[in-house]
C-alpha cells in the first residue's frame, strides 16, 4: 500500500483561518484531480479559542499528537482581533506565541527558510528598478541562539530587579545550518544553469561564482558566538570552492537590503538576526501579504516540518475577508515539495499550486481583492492547469 501523507492543519489565531481556508480548498482540488495520497485533520489548537474554553493553548500531548502527522499546516497565531473589541480574550504574546517556538523545539525543526523574491504583479516598494532582481533565501538558524529561553528574573518588581536572557550557540547547530546554507546555494545554482539563467558572483580574491552564500553576524560586538560562526564558515568555505562567500555585520545586512537587496543569494542568519532580517526581506519582496515561510527538520523523517507564513494574525483585518492568502499558498505550496521528496506526485503539485498562485499574482498585480476571491482565482488556474 503507497503512504498516504497526513498534514495536521492548524488554523490558529486571527486571520489565520481565513488563509488556511483557501489553501485547503487548493489542496482539495489538487487532491481530487491529481489523486494524490494526502489527508489531513483540522486542529482547533494552538489558539486563543481552545485556551479560553480549556485554559492552555493547546492540549498537554498536543506534540505526541503532532508527531503523527507528516506535516503541520499552520496559519498564525496571536491577537486574534478584531482590534476594535477591547474585550476580547487576549492572551500575552508569551504564551499565545509559545507553540509555536515548541513546535520547533520539540521537532527539532532547526532550519526556518525564508525565500524573498520579488515576483512580477507584487508590490515593489523599492524605487530603485534593480529590486525586481530581487531573488534571495534567507535561512535562519531555528532551534537555539537567541531563542533558548534561559534566563529569569531577580528581585522582581523591585529597583534592583535583574533580568537575564541568556544567548547558546553550539557547534554543531552552527555548523549544520551553515552546511544547509551551502547546500542550498549550490542547488540554487544548479537550478538557474538549468533554467538557463544564471548568476554571478564576485569574491573578494576576484573569483566569480554562479552562487554566494552570505553569512551575518554581530561580531564586532557579539564577540563569542560572532567569532565561532566565522571560524566555522570560513571552515566549511573550503569544501564548496565553487560558492562565494561573505560576511555581513547585521546592522549593515539591513542597509544593504534596503540600499542593494539584488545582490544577495542564500543568507545565513541566527535566530533573532533571521527573525529581524526576514521581515524586511518579506517587504523587499511585496509584503507580508506573500511571504511564505517554513520550519524544517531536514534529518529526522519521523519528525514533522511546520509551514506558516512569515506573517502574524493580523488582528485589525481579521475576520474581515481582507487578508492575502498568498502568503500561505506559496507556504502550502512548499509543503507539498516538501513533502514530495518522499512522493513524487506530491512534488508535481506543490509546482502546479506554486505556478497558480504566481500565475494569479503576476496577472492582479496592485487590484483589490478579498480573501476568497484571490483563493478562487487560483483555484480556477489549477482547473485550467489540467
Ligand atoms: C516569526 C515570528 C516568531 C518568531 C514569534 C511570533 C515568536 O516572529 O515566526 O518570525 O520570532 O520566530
Ligand atoms: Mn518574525
Amino acid at each position: 500500500m503507497p503512504k498516504t501523507f497526513r498534514i495536521a492543519v492548524t488554523p490558529g489565531d486571527g486571520i489565520g483561518p481565513e488563509v488556511v481556508a483557501e489553501a485547503v480548498r487548493c489542496l482539495e482540488l489538487l487532491k481530487s484531480r491529481h489523486n494524490l495520497p494526502l489527508d489531513w485533520t483540522s486542529l482547533p489548537w494552538p489558539s486563543h479559542a481552545w485556551h479560553e474554553e480549556h485554559g492552555e493553548s493547546m492540549p498537554s500531548d498536543a506534540l505526541e499528537q503532532l508527531k503523527a502527522y507528516d506535516a503541520i499546516l499552520l496559519g498564525a497565531l496571536g491577537d486574534p482581533g478584531p482590534v476594535s473589541n477591547p474585550d476580547r480574550y487576549l492572551l500575552p504574546d508569551s504564551i499565545s506565541l509559545a507553540p509555536l517556538l515548541d513546535m520547533r523545539k520539540g521537532f527539532d525543526q532547526w532550519v526556518c527558510e525564508r525565500p524573498a523574491r520579488l515576483l512580477p504583479g507584487a508590490r515593489q516598494y523599492l524605487a530603485d528598478d534593480r529590486a525586481k532582481d530581487i531573488d534571495m533565501l534567507v535561512i535562519r538558524e531555528n532551534s537555539e541562539g537567541e531563542y533558548v529561553s534561559q534566563g529569569g528574573r531577580l528581585r522582581k518588581g523591585t529597583p534592583d530587579e535583574v533580568a537575564t536572557q541568556m544567548e547558546v550557540f553550539t557547534r554543531h547547530a552552527t555548523d549544520r545550518i551553515i552546511r544547509y546554507g551551502f547546500e542550498q546555494a549550490r542547488k540554487r545554482a544548479s537550478d538557474r544553469a538549468a533554467e538557463g539563467s544564471p548568476r554571478q558572483f564576485k569574491t573578494l580574491d576576484g573569483k566569480t561564482c554562479e552562487s554566494q552564500v552570505c553569512i551575518i553576524t554581530k561580531r564586532n560586538a557579539l564577540r563569542h558566538w560572532g567569532d565561532m560562526y566565522s571560524e566555522a564558515f570560513e571552515e566549511m568555505a573550503k569544501e564548496y570552492p565553487d560558492v562565494a562567500t561573505h560576511h555581513e555585520l547585521v546592522d549593515a545586512a539591513c542597509m544593504k537590503f534596503v540600499q542593494c537587496p539584488w545582490a544577495f543569494d542564500v543568507v545565513v542568519a541566527s535566530n533573532l538576526q533571521g527573525d529581524i532580517l526576514t521581515d524586511l526581506a518579506a517587504v523587499l519582496s511585496g509584503g507580508m501579504g506573500v511571504a511564505p515561510s517554513c520550519n524544517l527538520n531536514p534529518d529526522d523523517p519521523d519528525m514533522p516540518s511546520m509551514f506558516e507564513p512569515t506573517h502574524g494574525s493580523a488582528p485589525d483585518i481579521a475576520g474581515e475577508g481582507l487578508a492575502d492568502p498568498t502568503a500561505m499558498l506559496f507556504t502550502a505550496a512548499r509543503m507539498l515539495e516538501w513533502l514530495g521528496r518522499q512522493e513524487p506526485s506530491l512534488d508535481a503539485a506543490g509546482k502546479a499550486l506554486y505556478d497558480a498562485v504566481a500565475a494569479d499574482l503576476a496577472e492582479n498585480s496592485g487590484s483589490q481583492r478579498g480573501t476568497r476571491e484571490i483563493g478562487d482565482a487560483v483555484c480556477s488556474r489549477i482547473k485550467q492547469a489540467g
